[in-house]
């Protein structure tokens, strides 16, 4: 069944990014929009990568996983520098950190930007696994590479950095955390790091699992930073697809309950109560990470729906943006967005991979006999993964 895959939309998503991939392999986030333009990603990029790879593209996520290998290499004293400070008790001040985003040529933004978040070294790393496997493609080529990542991640998992959207860099983000367990698993059960090292991360991977049980559950749902209340959209991600937690465990349907009944609104799924950015819109690359949750979950015809929603945002030339408004959180701050930044970021790379992963999920879960792209399921489990 290519239901999902077969669309205009899907074909069109994938020639899109395929197209906009830049010689130097990066992804990136958006080609027109006034803030991105010239920007990766290592979080857009890693999922859209996964997007990609999961509808069939092997070069393309190759390349650009050869592109993460190069910046951190480019890097690799650096990175020595921050590990051995951190290890020694004086880590280093977050604008000494990694960015979150590199020029096409790797190197550092000129723009000022909120720049040190953990998520997207881990999704990285999870995501080349994802794709290693999905493929057979060769992962010791990155092997050098994910060493260094590791041992960045080991050392610095624990500290408070920007979220997925880049804000509240005083807080330790439930969502992050999962991102940097679920690559730290990926690459030590692939056996890319051994050793020590793979000790370390094993070790690190139980903490962070311990300390979400600890501070990130409230309720009977995952919560947005450690200590907080509330949920966040990007933590559907952390039950499907990273299975940091089972999505068919108490706690992976109590967060689904809460992330449809307090963000999402006919189908499409906002970022978190209070977000005004552009005025809170919904993000289809939501809707999607939640309906691969819901999928999960085994509520299939959610994640149609959520499917739905996410599609019908395209425009007539089949773009899909960052955000739609239509039911906005703080509608008076969509005009000062407009002013600074322009017309919402359209296309949105990420939103286009969100749409090709959970298009390929609904595929593979209508099929008789699953397919490769299904087999990042997580066994039934309770509670945490791990
Ligand atoms: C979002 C980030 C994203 C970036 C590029 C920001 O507005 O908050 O999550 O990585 O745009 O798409």
């Amino acid at each position: 069944m290519h239901r999902y895959t077969a669309s205009r939309l899907a074909e069109h998503s994938l020639a899109l990014i395929a197209d906009l991939q830049t010689p130097e392999g990066a992804y990136p986030a958006s080609p027109t929009f006034s803030a991105y333009t010239g920007y990766c990603w290592f979080r857009d990029g890693s999922f859209i990568a996964d997007g990609v790879s999961a509808a069939g593209d092997t070069d393309g996520p190759t390349r650009f996983f050869d592109w993460c290998a190069g910046v951190l290499r480019r890097r690799a004293d650096h990175i020595r520098w921050i590990v051995a400070e951190s290890r020694a008790g004086r880590p280093p001040e977050g604008s000494q950190m990694l960015p979150a985003r590199f020029t096409f040529a790797g190197e550092d933004g000129a723009d000022e930007w909120w720049d040190f978040q953990l998520d997207g070294y881990g999704t990285w790393l999870w995501a080349l696994v994802e794709h290693a496997d999905r493929h057979g493609v060769e992962a010791e080529r990155w092997r050098d590479a994910v060493e260094l990542t590791v041992d960045y991640l080991t050392a610095s998992w624990q500290r408070p950095c920007y979220d997925w959207w880049e804000e509240h860099s005083e807080h330790v983000h439930v969502s992050t955390l999962a991102c940097v367990a679920a690559g730290l698993d990926a690459v030590t059960d692939a056996g890319l790091v051994e050793g020590t090292r793979a000790d370390e991360a094993r070790v690190a991977s139980l903490a962070i699992h311990g300390l979400v049980v600890e501070r990130g559950v409230r309720a009977g749902h995952l919560v947005k930073w450690l200590g907080s209340t509330a949920v966040d959209g990007s933590l559907a991600a952390a039950l499907a697809p990273l299975g940091f937690v089972s999505a068919r465990s108490e706690l992976g349907a109590g967060t689904i309950d809460l992330l449809e009944r307090h963000l999402t609104v006919d189908g499409g799924t906002h970022r978190y109560l209070g977000d005004t950015f552009y005025g809170g819109g919904r993000w289809p690359l939501l809707g999607c990470f939640l309906g691969l949750a819901q999928l999960e979950a085994g509520d299939r015809s959610r994640a149609v729906e959520l499917y739905e929603f996410a599609a019908s945002t395209a425009t007539p030339g089949l773009d899909l943006p960052e955000q739609v408004d239509g039911h906005l959180l703080a509608p008076r701050m969509r005009q000062e967005w407009l002013d600074r930044w322009g017309t919402v970021a359209t296309p949105l790379l990420w939103s286009h991979a969100m749409l090709l992963r959970l298009g390929v999920a609904l595929d593979a879960s209508a099929s008789p006999a699953p397919s490769a792209a299904s087999r990042t399921s997580q066994p039934v489990q309770e509670g945490l993964a791990r």
